[in-house]
């Protein structure tokens, strides 16, 4: 039960910009020290419970009377973009079994641990082409653009059966998706993602090819499910959470380590650490900070009741540094046992991508460092622009020498 003499008198506001962009904001010290649960208001003044306990959130993570359909009265809504389309379907994340279980199982085939390891060659090919040009082009370089970006998202393509070449256009309206201006861009951005990608899978329908999105189209052929919108849903949610994720990511990460030299002395000496490094860079960046359900009946959690309809949000960063759990949270420590953070969720909506993220970002992580030994900021780190709070976190720009 949480220590009510730790109890901020004022719920703290949620989500906050973090100040170092691999720690929780430093507004949420109040909260970090109200455990298990707390309370937040949100940006439309509206309160909600903020799960901040590691055992208490895998409970509630598990528990069926929690909801993830935006549409039920009292979802929590973090930004006013988010808002703008709480209309529209999501699939996967914005339904619940036992609808959830019939599509995810639709898809569960082809991001097995499998799949991701028989992607391993085409993704090093596809990590070594970036740095080879990258060398080549000489220091300085902008490491986002040049690699952090391009790496998740050419093998996102390769595996839903997306050109690359249209590159530009989906990067762009995933990132107005995710963090425009107005509720008006975000719209515009979801109308424009469909669009393209509805194009794309009638011409699938016509001329399949070998991508998980044509695999989708042969399915709806076969037993008429997912029906059309059902399949244009899934086909937006793979590919932005496809690339944005894994790209924020690897440039938070290399930002991290060349802000953690002995750790990367370390790495470099150690590849066989890669693995724990992966896992342990998750826990502590914690990139994905704000999952969000709402109650669908009265839960008993913590000594109080948590009212059917109330807005219930899972701070991962917040979560992934209990001390209960993890000594010195705040340390990057590659030898403590990291891998059971909820960095990638839990439960029935634990990441459908997590087996491609992980091994994207082995390979990403680990040939940086093996192929630039003297990598380096090119810039003082406190000038170096970063995600507001509001949205994944990442680097915008990572100038990087060597
Ligand atoms: C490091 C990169 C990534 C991070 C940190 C991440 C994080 C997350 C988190 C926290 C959730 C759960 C959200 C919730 O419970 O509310 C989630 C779900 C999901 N992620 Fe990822 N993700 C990453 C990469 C990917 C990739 C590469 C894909 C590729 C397809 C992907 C696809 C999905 C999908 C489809 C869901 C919804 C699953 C469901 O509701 O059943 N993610 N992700």
């Amino acid at each position: 039960m949480p220590d009510p003499t730790t109890r901020p008198s004022q719920p703290v506001a949620f989500p906050q910009d973090r100040t170092c962009p691999y720690h929780p904001p430093a507004g949420y010290d109040p909260v970090r020290a109200t455990r298990p649960l707390a309370r937040v208001t949100l940006y439309d003044g509206r309160p909600a419970w903020l799960v901040t306990g590691h055992t208490l959130a895998r409970e509630l993570l598990t528990d069926p009377r929690l909801s993830t359909d935006r549409n039920r009265d009292g979802f929590p809504m973090t930004t006013p973009r988010f808002a703008a389309v709480k209309d529209r379907r999501t699939a996967l994340l914005g339904v619940d079994d036992p609808e959830h279980h019939t599509q995810r199982r639709m898809m569960i085939p082809s991001f097995t641990l499998r799949r991701a390891t028989e992607l391993r060659p085409r993704i090093q090919r596809t990590v070594d082409e970036l740095l080879d040009a990258m060398i080549a082009q000489g220091p300085p370089a902008e490491l986002v653009g040049a690699f952090a970006l391009p790496v998740p998202s050419m093998v996102i393509c390769a595996l839903l059966g997306v050109p690359y070449a249209d590159h530009e256009f989906f990067e762009e309206q995933s990132r107005r998706l995710l963090r425009g201006q107005d509720a008006e861009e975000t719209q515009d951005a979801r109308n424009r993602l469909e669009e393209y990608l509805g194009d794309l899978i009638d011409r699938k329908r016509k001329n399949p090819g070998d991508g998980v999105l044509d695999d989708l189209v042969q399915q709806q052929r076969r037993e008429g499910r997912p029906d059309r919108e059902e399949l244009l849903a899934m086909a937006v949610i793979l590919l932005v959470a496809g690339h944005e994720t894994t790209a924020n990511m690897i440039s938070l990460g290399t930002y991290t380590l060349l802000q953690h030299p002995e750790r990367l002395a370390e790495l470099r000496a150690d590849p066989a650490l890669l693995p724990a490094a992966v896992e342990e860079l998750m826990r502590l960046l914690s990139i994905a900070d704000g999952l969000l359900r709402v109650a669908t009946e009265d839960i008993e959690a913590a000594g109080t009741t948590i009212r059917a309809g109330d807005g219930v949000v899972f701070s991962t960063s917040v979560i992934n540094r209990d001390q209960d759990v993890y000594a010195a949270p705040d340390t990057l420590d590659f030898h403590r046992p990291a891998r059971h953070h909820i960095a990638f969720g839990f439960g029935i909506h634990q990441c459908l991508g997590q087996n491609l993220a992980r091994t994207e970002l082995e390979i990403a992580l680990g040939s940086l460092v093996r192929r630039l030994p003297t990598l380096r900021l090119a810039a003082p780190p406190e000038e170096i622009p970063f995600k507001p709070g509001d949205t994944i976190q990442g680097m915008l720009e990572l100038p990087v020498s060597w």
